[in-house]
């Protein structure tokens, strides 16, 4: 990997302590419940979100898609944001997959908003319609720039939900981006939900994979789903090991990941960017392309002619994202190559 890769915290490498946990990890058949190493990651992910069980699954997109199975029946609604990962890139699974109907919130802010969740919402009972019974809220919040929900105003939706009766899942691919940020406890969050997705793949360095959190009856059901969707696999401790290794030794340092990230948006506005404003930013920094380059794709393209390499976000958005493999320096190094590239 060139360490000037920004496309996204997804293009880390796994950490010495990875490789080595990797290399020593005690296995078994996982499908049969004999991993170790796999059992262990479930329950410290169990423990560590307070939550009665926990579940590892391939991917973000999969934890997703098996929570909204275990939670809702075919022919039943999900209220998502409009731009949230759920809605936007998770390949329209929960209608073709889980067989359940979508129904659009107004997530600009990052948060559902609670006059679109009355909106939405789709009673159960009326048989006109696909009954809303699951409501997904993103913390941090991708598209809206990596941005953080706190606590309470999280807390405000997660009820209001409860109280129309709805079930709330969590995309928290990058939940302890969110606890960072605010120093708080995952637990501030998971307590006023159903179930939670966490990438160990993303901020945290870990090769792949992710871990779905829930009741113990949610996680049963979810593990009937990860068997269908094909995610059973056999001895994925070695998965795990890293797994294990990310959530107890990578949650501390991505404050780093957002100091380089304000780091990043500073600079970037300073040399004629129009850097996308965040209220509280985490470690995503999205910016428009600007008169010299007509599409997004365009100055990716020349970036990466020099080295850098930056993720098109649309027509003329682009999106740089910092993680463990890029410090201060070479946040400073990929400002340099902007400029001359934009001059
Ligand atoms: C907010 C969010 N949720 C879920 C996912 C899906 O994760 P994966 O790529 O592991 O399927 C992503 C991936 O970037 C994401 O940004």
């Amino acid at each position: 990997m060139t360490n000037l890769d920004f496309r996204s915290d997804t293009v880390t490498q796994p950490t010495d302590r990875m490789r080595e946990a990797m290399a020593s990890a005690v296995v078994g058949d996982d499908v049969y419940g004999d991993d170790p190493t796999m059992n262990e990651l479930r329950e410290y992910a169990a423990e560590l979100t307070g939550m009665e069980d926990a579940l590892y699954v391939c991917s973000g997109t999969m934890g997703n898609l098996v929570s909204v199975m275990a939670h809702c029946a075919r022919g039943e609604g999900v209220l998502m944001g409009v731009g949230s990962h759920t809605w936007k890139n998770e390949a329209g699974n929960v209608a073709f997959i889980a067989g359940v109907m979508p129904y659009p919130l107004d997530d600009a802010s990052g948060l559902p908003t609670l006059e679109s969740i009355k909106a939405s919402y789709q009673p159960v009972g009326n048989v006109h319609n696909a009954n809303t019974t699951l409501l997904v809220a993103e913390n941090t919040h991708n598209s809206a720039g990596g941005l953080p929900a706190a606590a309470g105003p999280f807390g405000d939706v997660a009820s209001l939900a409860h109280e129309m009766g709805m079930k709330v899942h969590v995309d928290g691919a990058r939940i302890f981006d969110a606890v960072a940020f605010f120093g708080n406890d995952i637990k501030d969050y998971t307590r006023q939900v159903d179930s939670i997705q966490i990438c160990l793949s993303k901020g945290l360095g870990a090769p792949m994979g992710s871990i779905v959190c829930g009741k113990r009856e949610f996680i049963g059901r979810a593990l009937r789903h990860r068997k269908a969707v094909g995610g059973g696999q056999r001895q994925s401790g070695i998965a795990a090991a890293a797994g294990l290794v990310a959530l107890r030794e990578m949650r501390g340092r991505l404050v780093e990941d957002h100091q380089n990230a304000a780091l990043l948006a500073a600079l970037v506005a300073d040399i004629g960017f129009e850097v996308e404003f965040v209220p509280r930013r985490t470690n995503m920094v999205y910016f428009k392309t600007g008169p010299k380059f007509s599409d997004a794709a365009s100055l990716a393209d020349r970036c990466r002619g020099r080295g850098l390499l930056i993720g098109p976000a649309g027509t003329d958005r682009v999106r740089m994202v910092t993680h463990v493999g890029v410090d201060e320096n070479s946040v400073r190094s990929a400002v340099e190559i902007l400029k001359d590239i934009n001059e």
